[in-house]
């Protein structure tokens, strides 16, 4: 999406689709009342006859019959508060339907309503990018185009340009984010993702890839991402990207982001269900948000310095597969009874934060779609939180405040460390179904030796299929922004 900022009045920018937010109970912002005279007064008819509301991510149009530049009005209901979550939903809601009638431009108008207007502008650019976001795009019909052009006006626009740029950059790496998770499981495999990386790696100087194929992760010593890939015909891949900030970075701080990337999780030989087995192309969403995380920094030129490793490969079952009661040797030399094939996300996830950690990163943050139970406990409302480091959790869950992707943090008392006592390993890859997210988080903190590390479980979130005025169905592309916004706190 391109975006422009301009100082001219709203009546001179022409766009499809000129909007504006307007609150519950409905109060006509300074611009709205200027455009109402130059509409004949059409918006305050609509307001008079109760048909224009300010409910949340209501959108009430109105054609401005060449009075104005712009072809049709657009209000957007925010709801009771002037908060960025209502400013979001309402751009949401007028891109969609902007979108629906084949508007390609949207024109907003900031107002002054209490919310600064950088904080304003982003709400905006998440609200009109992420909107529209077609899951459709296998289809032979294209049925949601994207918006093209977001032209942002009124009070403080040109203060907050910088902030819709960069979050416009932000927004753009979610939907590639997302455009991997949708993507069929044939499609996407372990290679697609490290063609990903590696592409992405070209269009940025200061990015560098590589990856391990299926010989070197055996020979490297990495027993649990071998077992997991080894009933696949796809080869698994252990992807690496090194950002080196082009300009002097603070201290010399390293931040791991780990992902899990299983491009289709069929359970293995302890098989899934078939019901919604289908959903499972999706258990990528943590590697795939690295992936597209680590972009994006990169084309922000952020001053901090970023590893990112991706371990990635299928969980099939076949004759060649691990089993149930197989004994594994991670790379830090640990012993795993395998007692479910799968509970194979902790597994690659183990050898994954071993490797990270010979190349000395400063702290490690951890994300994949590890467990159905998150989804139980927290719903698809909100990812789980888990870590070692009280410091480095709460400034993760900040993050995820400020990135509207909430994260809410779980506990890992030493008490819960025993569900993965094994007999004969020492430990077992499955806890059981209480607590079934915590032992999968205290299986990874057995992997985890000399940095803060926090695990962010997004199994419930990465995906949606409830569809509401600010949401589609399909994947969100979490831990993108979350990520974005954690090194953007961190490099003030
Ligand atoms: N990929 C799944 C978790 C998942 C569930 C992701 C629902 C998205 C939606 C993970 O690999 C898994 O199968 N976990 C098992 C663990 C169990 C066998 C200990 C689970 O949650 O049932
Ligand atoms: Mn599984
Ligand atoms: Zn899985």
């Amino acid at each position: 999406m391109e975006i422009d900022v301009v100082e001219a009045s709203p009546a001179e920018v022409a766009a499809d689709v000129l909007a504006f937010a307007v609150p519950e109970p409905v109060e006509l912002p300074a611009a709205g009342q200027e455009l109402d005279r130059l509409v004949d007064g059409g918006i305050r008819h609509l307001i008079e006859d109760g048909e224009l509301q300010g409910e949340r991510g209501k959108v009430t149009l109105l054609h401005t019959r060449n009075t104005l530049k712009a072809h049709r009005l657009a209000a957007g209901g925010t709801g009771g508060e002037a908060d960025s979550e209502g400013l979001r939903t309402a751009a949401a809601a007028v891109a969609r339907r902007a979108s629906d009638l084949g508007g390609k431009t949207v024109a907003w108008i900031l107002s002054e309503n209490g919310l600064p207007a950088d904080e304003q502008a982003r709400a905006v650019v998440d609200g009109i990018a992420l909107g529209p976001y077609d899951a459709g795009i296998w289809k032979t019909k294209e049925e949601h185009a994207p918006i093209e052009r977001l032209v942002l006006c009124g009070p403080g626009a040109q203060e907050a340009a910088e902030e819709a740029r960069r979050a416009n950059v932000i927004a753009a790496w979610t939907n590639r984010c997302r455009d991997l998770v949708n993507a069929p499981p044939n499609v996407c495999t372990p290679t697609t993702l490290a063609e990903f990386a590696e592409e992405t790696a070209s269009r940025f100087e200061h990015l560098s890839y590589s990856a391990l194929g299926p010989d070197e992760i055996r020979e490297a010593g990495m027993g649990a991402l071998t077992a997991v890939s080894q009933g696949s015909e796809n080869a698994a891949r252990l992807i690496t990207l090194s950002y080196e900030p082009p300009s002097p970075t603070r201290g010399d701080v390293v931040l791991g982001l780990v992902g899990k990337a299983i491009t289709f999780d069929s359970g293995g030989l302890s098989l899934k269900p078939a019901n919604r087995m289908e959903e499972m192309k999706t258990d990528m969403g943590g590697g795939g948000a690295v992936l597209a995380a680590t972009g994006a920094i990169a084309e922000l030129g952020l001053p901090v310095k970023v590893l990112s490793v991706v371990p990635s490969c299928e969980n099939m079952p076949g004759g060649g597969s691990y089993r149930p009661g197989d004994i594994i040797t991670a790379l830090n030399g640990k012993t795993i009874e395998v007692t479910n094939t799968d509970a194979e996300g902790r597994l690659i996830l183990a050898d994954a934060l071993s490797y990270a950690r010979r190349l000395n990163p400063s702290c490690v943050i951890d994300i994949a779609t590890l467990t159905g139970a998150i989804v139980v406990a927290l719903g698809h409302t909100a990812t789980g939180l888990f870590g070692t480091d009280e410091a480095l959790i709460a400034e993760v869950k900040a993050a995820s405040e400020r990135a509207d992707e909430r994260a809410w943090p779980l506990p890992l008392w030493d008490d819960y460390r025993e569900l993965n006592k094994s007999d004969i390993a020492d430990v077992k890859n499955s806890g059981g179904r209480p607590g079934g997210s915590i032992s999968a988080g205290w299986f990874l903190r057995e992997f985890v030796d000399g940095f803060p590390w926090a695990h962010l479980d997004i199994a419930g979130t990465a995906y949606t299929d409830r569809e509401d005025a600010s949401r589609v169905k399909g994947p969100t592309g979490t831990g993108v922004r979350l990520f974005s916004e954690f090194i953007l706190a961190r490099q003030g």
